[in-house]
């Protein structure tokens, strides 16, 4: 159990609810999950997605299918993959897009086709790449990372530039540098953006050096709706872009990679070299393309939604909640210390099926926003808070 519990924090899901039965960790049985849910659409505090069950899973797609055929791929060739390659190459404005299994691989297989023979790749020093990938860049593509930033959201032109200047002057044996990479938003800093203006110099910065630069854009739609700089302004600065399909278009897995079509055309080669190539994607790939498409609309809604629900709980008797700077969707909600966390999470999912997070060390819980808060009514979300918040007063 604590095993579970550890692995769960180090994946950056130490926030799951107190029961999370969607998910297969569940401390509940599927009578329960029933019984539960299906009262109301389940609102998720929790995740940048909807949250979905297997069966709402299961559902969305038979509904998408019955309003436009979806058509099959073949080892990602035609059909709705191939679909969801061309709107994400016309939503970046780069020349193509490849559906990949996982964020990891597209990562990887992008900064090591960036960075051609030269073996120096920078990223950030809190980012996915260089911290939650298993080290795979060093043990399999024979890359150098070097973290810069460390203790930072993100690292700015200055920081680079040092950065390089250490290994340029201080190694004797050189190896080339290709490639630089960022995360935004950043994951390891609950969601917060990189501003524009230090990518815009990052990026005219590694032109005129003529280095590579990568977008881990993993929730680069929720950045774009809380800046307000489009996703093909934010790809406009980079060489390659990818963008997941899991974390707020509700795939079951899966991510795009976007960049010019020299880069682009060799990864296919190299999905299957690492054992990625699957039979058929349509699954992931029809779910992506239906919440892809008006997601622009539907996310400026639920920014301004939530503003309205975090002023209203901020009225609340004994809960607080404040966004973070340069913040995005996730929130720190801190409860008075009289109200029982555990109570109220349990009575919020059992009774208004209504999913809260564990808090962490400091007793901050993080309170996501996504689309689920425009499933239901929102006197009826805060109806339940209010009352939960009041069962779990000690
Ligand atoms: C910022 C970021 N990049 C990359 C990934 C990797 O995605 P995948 O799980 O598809 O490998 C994640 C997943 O958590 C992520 O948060």
């Amino acid at each position: 159990m604590k095993k579970r519990r550890e692995f769960l924090k180090k994946c950056g899901l130490g926030t799951l609810p107190f029961l999370t039965p969607a998910l297969g960790f569940n401390t509940l049985t599927d009578e329960n999950h029933l019984a539960t849910n299906d009262k109301k659409p389940l609102v998720n505090f929790i995740f940048d997605g909807l949250g979905l069950s297997p069966s709402d899973y299961i559902d969305r797609l038979q509904k998408i299918d019955v309003e436009s055929t979806i058509r099959p791929d073949f080892y990602g060739n035609g059909g709705a993959t191939k679909e969801l390659e061309y709107a994400f190459a016309k939503l970046t404005g780069k020349e193509k897009a490849i559906y990949l299994p996982t964020g990891t691989m597209a990562n990887q297989l992008a900064i090591k086709l960036l960075n051609g023979s030269n073996t120096k790749v920078i990223v950030p020093e809190n980012s996915h790449i260089y911290r939650d990938e298993a080290d795979a860049a060093q043990s399999v593509h024979s890359k150098r990372l070097i973290g810069v930033g460390k203790g930072k959201h993100f690292f700015d032109l200055e920081a680079l530039k040092s950065a390089i200047d250490y290994t340029t002057t201080g190694e004797v044996f050189k190896s080339g540098l290709g490639t630089i990479a960022i995360e935004n938003p950043v994951r390891r800093a609950d969601g917060r953006m990189v501003p524009i203006n230090i990518i815009k110099e990052i990026s005219a910065y590694c032109k005129k050096e003529n280095y590579k630069l990568h977008l881990d854009g993993a929730r680069i739609h929720i950045a774009a709706a809380y800046s307000g700089v489009p996703v093909s302004e934010y790809a406009s600065y980079f060489d390659t872009v990818y963008i997941s399909l899991y974390k707020y278009l509700n795939a079951g897995g899966g991510a795009m990679l976007c960049g010019y079509a020299a880069i682009i055309d060799q990864i296919s080669h190299y999905i299957k070299v690492y054992g990625g190539t699957t039979f058929q994607s349509w699954g992931n790939t029809a779910m992506a393309m239906h919440y892809l498409e008006g997601i622009d609309t539907r996310w400026q809604t639920v920014v301004s939604v939530f503003n309205e629900f975090v002023q209203k709980l901020n009225k609340l008797e004994g809960i607080e909640v404040s966004s973070l700077e340069n913040g995005t969707n996730i929130h720190n909600l801190k409860l008075d210390k009289t109200v029982d966390l555990k109570k109220m999470a349990t009575n919020l999912y059992t009774e208004h099926n209504i999913w809260l997070g564990r808090a962490n060390n400091e007793g901050i819980v993080k309170l996501t926003a996504n689309e689920s808060i425009l499933t239901r009514d929102l006197a009826d979300i805060v109806g339940a808070l209010e009352t939960s918040l009041q069962k779990a007063k000690g």
